[in-house]
């Protein structure tokens, strides 16, 4: 029976939170048996079964063709079981059983890169989770179902890397020229960090040798031509498990740690058991292929995976709901690492950057949820920025709040109260409330609302009183899904500065006792409250919110001219960059000034290059069209915030006038002390570049033609291509081509190549056909499509004209084929509604006939969500 061709009618497909029931069977212990052919993997399983409460055992399959079921040695009739789309069940299940399970599958044309399929020429690979498991078989698939997993892989000796979870117990003949591998795990897991490989690969090896004295063999696995890209990823590899043992407590449990490289996979990377698979964007690195950006991306993505073992494998979700349970901590620790790697303000600015641009407009618009949601429909619609950077923000908040020894005492405490479980995020904030003995509950309140809270200041300085005092005013916007709205805990972190010297003044202690704030920083958890500074002899430059030490929105009566200011004393690079962003808003979307932003730059920026150039290249940044526009909430015309940005952009370069140059000609990439500096003046370099170009100066291009042909460095060779193309220049077409000889056997530069030109300014729906329509262009790599998808949406002009067409295609196509990536490409255009008519009503129409045209879960909850404002 092929259960796949059964229609599925279902009514209403949410699942509630407030549903949740213990399984009725638990699993001691499951073995698997995967036999792979040319056109279809056998997969037979042993589940021993336990009772836990009253209720039919219940086993999730999808996509499964069934062959036998044989429980406690009698074999099952159709009668003595039921059996749909989504799962088997058994009814009066003695209280101990054992089954065996026989099912067919079909990796060799499973597209949707979930469960066990085919990822390129001779490499099969697994993706579990969520729900991934059960497409491999019948199984309680739910993450707070933890088994022992020992695994029997079989395969033609064509593919001579068989890998599983855990330990090697055996390996052998198979007979007919296959061979096969046993894999034991010692610990027990949840089935979506099952995983198994099947390829031929190459392999880096090395060894690590933990705290506690074991060894750890160290593998990654990749295409024989990518090893020599291993090498960072290994580094940081080691440094990852060095840096959790010296910052968490954290030793490695396992004696080998693999990691399996694959272009074929939907998102980063996953932290299976002991065998992490990685989308090759995120292992792969290498000065002459990759960029500086995705180097960091790398270091930052080993780390978080290896990361999960502890926060996600040992102590895992009771259920979805708590994904960020997992991925906030996470992502938390990850970026922690980041920042001992290179300038802690940097990476600081960098995931604030991802926050704003992202989570900021996820949460203002009609896909917003709380970081923990109450309800979905497809949990795959949930690996969200709400759920893996606000998750992580809220982590940072009561980290901010416990200072470094408290915060050790309090994750001390949940490694010891629940390695080994299934738990939710009550039980972590509770863990970490009793380790630090300071109770942080009320930060729950951000886990379960949906929405940016709206930080409002205001100071007033009182002269002779000689006070100043700051009141403070938090709201949320009103929310269908999540009415009852409660004030969330805010710690501000402040400083106040002598506006003369531009010193940072210290806090008046007595007005540190009265309000508060300890070590600059006041929590602030009601609706409404004011702060009094004393003592103060002339009116202070005040500095809110130093590092981002909420994920709010905050608006402040600063003047431009207090802006400037903090811009050239403020000695918190995070704030000083903010302030950078904060003028430029005012001035792109408020019709202020760009003068005072001009001149502080000018007056700030030589200092800066010299003694940190990697923050100099940050604070150049200008906020993106993008995110421009998701500050407008109604009648949003991409046309004229482009003309706005493109505008000041102008200006800035002719005002800066040869600085550009001179700057370009001094700096020397191989100069630098460590990468980070280095990679601080390649991103210099090549803003000056670009400043020339927009400064009409032709000799650019022979500068530019210049760098692009005399390095071996993918930032430099890459920003000078962009300048050249993005310019039209003369050497473009001989540029570009010559990147796609260098290049064209290697995937990841060719990412870029194709998103560059699909982030050409001037790019047309021509444009994006001749990529589309490129032999490498290939709808089965989601690299590729979110190269030239990514591309264009980089100009939101084309993104809201000939790109509707582009993104309702993909989903359209996608929709079956590979749902979860059709999904989050659709979202691209969530904003909608806040476009100025007609385009608004025109956009609406286009999603509301692609509505009746898709059939998954995926694209239809984003579609309804998007429709639903
Ligand atoms: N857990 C993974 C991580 O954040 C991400 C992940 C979830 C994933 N679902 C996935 C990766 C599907 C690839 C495909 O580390
Ligand atoms: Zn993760």
């Amino acid at each position: 029976m092929n259960i796949a061709a059964q229609p599925v009618i279902e009514a209403d497909q949410t699942v509630y939170l407030k549903d949740y029931q213990k399984p009725s069977f638990l699993v001691d212990s499951i073995n698997l048996d995967i036999q792979l052919f040319e056109d279809h993997t056998n997969v037979d399983s042993t589940l021993v079964m336990k009772r836990q409460t009253a209720g039919d055992l219940v086993l999730l399959g999808r996509d499964l063709e069934l062959k036998s079921i044989i429980l406690n040695g009698q074999a099952l009739t159709e009668n003595e079981y039921q059996l749909d789309a989504e799962q088997l069940v058994i009814a009066n299940a003695p209280d101990e059983v054992i089954l065996n399970i026989a099912v067919q599958i079909h990796p060799e044309t499973n597209t949707q890169l979930e469960g066990l399929y085919l990822a390129g020429e001779g490499l099969f690979v697994t993706q579990n989770e969520p729900e991934g498991f059960r497409k491999i078989t019948f199984y309680p698939d739910r993450p707070d179902v933890l088994s022992e997993f020992t695994t029997r892989v079989e395969a033609d000796k064509k593919y001579p890397v068989l890998l599983a979870n855990g330990n090697l117990l055996e390996k052998g003949e198979a007979g007919e020229g296959r061979h096969y591998a046993i894999w034991q795990d010692p610990t027990k897991k949840p089935s979506y960090l099952f995983a198994c490989v099947i390829g031929d690969l190459a392999v880096l090896k090395d060894s690590y040798v933990t705290s506690e004295g074991r060894q750890v063999a160290l593998e990654i696995y990749a295409e024989e031509k990518d090893i020599p890209k291993c090498h960072i990823a290994m580094e940081a590899l080691k440094h990852s498990m060095r840096w959790d043992e010296e910052h968490y407590g954290r030793p490695y449990d396992l004696d080998n740690y693999m990691i399996v490289a694959t272009s074929a996979f939907n998102m980063g990377a996953m932290e299976n058991k002991g065998l992490n698979i990685f989308n090759t964007s995120c292992v792969l690195a290498d000065e002459e292929y990759t960029t500086d950006a995705a180097i960091m991306r790398v270091q930052s993505v080993i780390a978080h995976e290896y990361f999960h073992n502890w926060t996600g494998n040992r102590i895992t979700c009771r259920d979805w709901f708590q994904l960020c349970l997992k991925e906030g901590l996470t992502v938390f620790r990850d970026q922690s690492f980041s920042e001992d790697l290179q300038s802690a303000a940097v990476q600081r600015i960098d995931d604030v950057a991802v926050l704003k641009a992202h989570q900021f407009p996820e949460d203002s618009g009609p896909l917003s949820h709380p970081p923990r949601p109450d309800h979905f429909v497809e949990i795959n619609n949930f690996y969200t920025a709400t759920v893996y950077e606000k998750g992580a923000e809220i982590n940072r908040m009561m980290a901010t709040l416990l200072g470094k020894e408290k915060f050790r005492q309090g994750t001390d405490e949940y490694f010891k109260r629940h390695d080994g479980q299934a738990v939710t995020v009550e039980d972590w904030v509770a863990a970490l409330s009793a380790g630090s003995g300071v109770d942080l509950s009320e930060f729950l309140i951000w886990y379960n609302q949906p929405g940016t809270p709206k930080l409002e200041a205001k100071g007033e300085y009182d002269a002779a009183a000689q006070t100043y005092t700051l009141s403070l005013k938090q709201s949320l916007k009103a929310h269908p899904k999540y009415p009852n709205l409660k004030a969330v805990p805010i710690p501000v972190a402040l400083a106040l500065f002598d506006a003369t010297t531009g010193e940072q003044l210290t806090l008046n202690a007595d007005a540190l006792v009265e309000n508060g704030v300890k070590d600059g920083v006041y929590l602030f958890d009601t609706d409404s409250a004011t702060i009094q500074f004393t003592g103060l002899k002339a009116q202070p430059v005040v500095s809110l919110l130093r590092n981002f030490s909420a994920p709010v929105d905050l608006v402040f009566n600063y003047s431009d001219e207090d802006l400037a200011f903090l811009l050239q004393y403020e000695t918190n690079g995070f704030n000083q960059w903010q302030a950078t962003q904060t003028l430029l808003e005012r001035i792109l979307l408020n019709g202020h000034d760009a003068d005072i932003y001009i001149q502080a730059m000018k007056q700030t920026i030589p200092n800066v290059i010299q003694h940190d150039p990697l923050l100099a290249s940050r604070l150049f940044d200008v906020p993106a069209e993008g995110y421009l526009g998701s500050r407008i909430d109604s009648d949003y015309s991409p046309v004229k915030v482009q003309e706005q940005r493109n505008a000041l952009m102008s200006t800035l370069a002719r005002e800066l006038g040869s600085f550009c140059k001179e700057t370009y000609l001094s700096l020397d990439p191989s100069a630098q002390k460590d990468f980070s500096q280095a990679m601080g003046v390649r991103a210099l370099k090549n803003i000056m570049l670009s400043m020339m170009a927009r400064q009409g100066d032709e000799a650019v291009f022979e500068l530019a033609y210049q760098q692009y042909q005399s390095t071996g460095n993918m930032s430099e060779r890459l920003g000078a291509l962009r300048v050249l193309e993005w310019n039209d220049a003369p050497q473009a077409e001989a540029a570009l081509t010559d990147f796609y000889m260098r290049f064209k056997d290697e995937a990841l530069s060719m990412d870029q190549w194709f998103m560059l030109q699909a982030a050409h300014p001037k790019a047309t729906a021509e444009t994006i056909a001749y990529l589309t329509q490129h032999p490498d262009y290939d709808l089965g790599v989601p690299n590729r499509i979110r190269a030239v998808s990514g591309g264009l949406n980089a100009n939101p002009v084309n993104t809201w004209s000939f790109g509707v067409q582009h993104f309702i295609g993909l989903a359209k196509y996608l929709d079956e084929k590979n749902p979860i990536v059709g999904s989050r490409l659709l979202q691209a255009l969530s904003r909608w509604y806040t476009l100025a008519e007609p385009q608004r009503s025109e956009v609406k129409a286009e999603l509301e006939a692609l509505k009746p045209q898709v059939k998954s879960k995926n694209v239809s909850e984003t579609l309804n969500s998007m429709l639903s404002v």
